[in-house]
């Protein structure tokens, strides 16, 4: 979700680099882009465009030392050209991008009319850069844009470029902003590793925090009290894998097939960062599990997990709720925050206000750098490699794979969890073959006309339902719903008919008869029956075998969901990589 890419220094195609820049961060999902350059004669150009990036002409400015770039995910205003960013002041002297949400918008665009200034477009992020117009007139362009970021409310990043002083400045509260130092050039980012191909001398801005920035000199200062900081670069030797999707048509099927070697990777090289882990939680008073979206999903399992093998109760909650929970926390307490991203940012407001009660920080994540990784006091970095395509896959199973292996220590019987999740990766190297894919792949034909599809599961196999429904409305628009198995006769049996699809996950566990019960039911009100599962029953109208791999049996399981969701968006002629309004970051509230 919204990617900024800055560029100031010795290239005379600043524009060029940035675009570079932008389609490097093209991945966090986006619906509209725009470039600013300062030309030749000290104007300020733009070029605004909605939709994808591809091979845009950049002939809106003939040279340039100067320019900044933008990759909108709207939130306040259509996708249209004129909400796109960047946006000017009403001089054009100013040109400003921005992530995040000016909450208090309404009263300062007013504001701002009264006096005089004349909007283009919808968006809240146009009231940033006339309030920095207005400071501007009395104050200088460092002082300005303090004074006017000061007054937003929510949570936001902006890079303002001044035709006047050709000085950058922007600021952060919330959003991500890196900070790139080079060779007479310097870069301001949403991503490190968007700037990694240029220079590996970054500086993490932290919230609060004011740059200006021209070629040579950077200059932060600190937004509680204008004291100057200083600050210091560090060298970063992260490899920039190219992580390519080779022959394979999608990162989404890319990944999912990778699945079998992030196992492998868990299974051989995690043991110490598990065992810190398992220390840590033993000797808290109370763990949480918070996470968004597939992450979440990720966490309720790690309660059946904890529970089944390590018998202790670890909570759940979403991270968007969980800011209202924090009332009960201590310093003792443990909040673990899992992410792909590591730059969700409901998750990093939860965790900052559980911070604020004392509580101890820790994460699972994917992404080293990130800003997550950086605010937790413990992290544990989920090493499952780039993850792409905007639907998740092996992030999950990474997590899934952590939580078990954890769960295990903390029972005292780690090497029963390797060997289970050493079986694990077998019983998915015969899933992930050829022959049946295109089982999978057939079935998703069949499936592609549907409007609505039913997922049960219970137990640990509740958040793979949830998973499952989440990975096929995602990446296929059709309407699918995951449900603990014993839900459905409270309600949503009401929506079964003749000929409605239905999957039940049937590991071969203590849920088995229990969800068999609801496959029964769903049946006998016409339900047309698919099973997941170790084995065969005569009521599945069809059956997908995953074989057995004790409480593991949650990842194969769910690796059907993920190619469900895959082939079902293909049948459909979708881009699994880039489902319409998602984003790989989410970045907004
Ligand atoms: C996953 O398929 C989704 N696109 C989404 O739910 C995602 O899991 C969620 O936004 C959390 O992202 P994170 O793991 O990067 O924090
Ligand atoms: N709220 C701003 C807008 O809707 C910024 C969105 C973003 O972060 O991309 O334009």
């Amino acid at each position: 979700m919204c990617g900024i890419f800055g560029y100031i220094g010795k290239n005379t195609h600043a524009e060029k680099l940035v675009f570079e820049g932008l389609k490097s961060l093209e991945y966090r999902g986006y619906d509209s882009w725009g470039i600013a350059a300062l030309d030749g004669s000290g104007q300020i150009k733009i070029t605004k465009n909605i939709g994808k990036i591809g091979n845009a002409n950049l002939d809106f400015v003939k040279k340039s030392n100067m320019a900044l770039g933008h990759t909108r995910w709207a939130t306040h205003g259509g996708v249209t050209v004129k909400n796109a960013h960047p946006h000017f002041d009403c001089n054009h002297h100013l040109a400003l991008i921005h992530n995040g949400i000016i909450e208090n918008y309404a009263s300062l665009k007013s504001e701002l009319i009264k006096k005089g200034h004349h909007f283009i477009s919808e968006t809240d992020t146009e009231v940033a850069v006339h309030l920095v117009e207005e400071y501007y007139k009395k104050q200088s362009f460092e002082q300005a844009v303090f004074s006017a970021f000061k007054r937003f409310e929510g949570l936001n990043a902006i890079i303002v470029m001044d035709h006047k002083t050709a000085v950058f400045a922007a600021c952060k509260n919330g959003s991500p902003l890196i900070i790139g130092r080079g060779d007479g050039e310097n870069f301001l980012a949403s991503d490190a590793y968007a700037i990694l191909p240029y220079t590996r001398r970054v500086y993490f801005m932290e919230d609060d925090e004011l740059v200006l920035m021209d070629s040579k000199k950077i200059k932060v200062i600190s937004l509680k009290d204008k004291s100057l900081k200083k600050v210091n670069f560090q060298k970063v030797d992260w490899s920039i894998k190219n992580e390519d999707k080779g022959d394979l048509p999608h990162y989404m099927l890319k990944e999912i097939l990778d699945q079998k070697f992030m196992l492998d990777y868990v299974v051989s090289h995690q043991d110490e960062s598990i065992k810190k882990f398992s220390q840590l939680i033993s000797q808290s008073f109370g763990t949480y599990l918070v996470g968004c979206g597939t992450a979440a999903y990720a966490c309720l399992a790690g309660t059946y997990i904890f529970s089944k093998v390590a018998k202790i109760h670890v909570n759940f909650s979403v991270a968007s709720e969980f800011g209202y929970l924090v009332d009960y926390l201590t310093p003792k307490s443990l909040v673990i925050g899992l992410s792909q991203s590591g730059e969700t940012i409901d998750l990093l407001d939860a965790l900052k206000k559980a911070k604020a009660k004392k509580a101890k920080i820790g994460s699972l994540v994917n992404v080293l750098g990130s800003t997550l990784y950086r605010f937790s006091d413990h992290k544990l970095l989920l090493n499952a490699g780039v993850e792409r395509a905007v639907v998740s896959t092996k992030a999950f199973t990474a997590k899934l794979a952590h939580l078990l292996l954890i769960a295990y220590y903390l029972s005292g019987n780690y090497q029963e969890g390797k060997e289970i999740l050493k079986n694990t990766i077998s019983v998915i190297n015969n899933l992930l073959n050829d022959k049946q894919l295109l089982k999978i792949k057939d079935l998703s034909r069949r499936l592609s006309h549907q409007e609505h599809i039913y997922i049960i599961g219970r137990g640990a196999s509740y958040p793979i339902a949830l998973e499952t429904a989440l990975k096929i409305k995602e990446a296929s628009y059709i309407h699918a719903e995951g449900f603990a198995g014993g839900e459905l006769k409270h309600g949503v049996i009401a929506l079964v008919d003749k000929g409605t699809p239905c999957l039940a996950i049937l590991p071969n566990d203590e849920t088995y008869f229990d969800t068999l019960s609801g496959v029964m039911e769903m049946k006998a009100r016409g339900g047309y029956m698919i099973g997941i599962g170790f084995k065969n029953h005569e009521v599945f109208d069809e059956f997908i075998e995953t074989g057995d791999c004790q409480l593991a049996s949650i990842i194969p399981n769910v690796v059907i969901g993920q190619l469900l969701g895959y082939y079902l968006a293909v049948e459909k002629g979708l881009d699994p990589d880039k489902p319409r309004n998602l984003a790989k970051s989410v970045t907004v509230k």
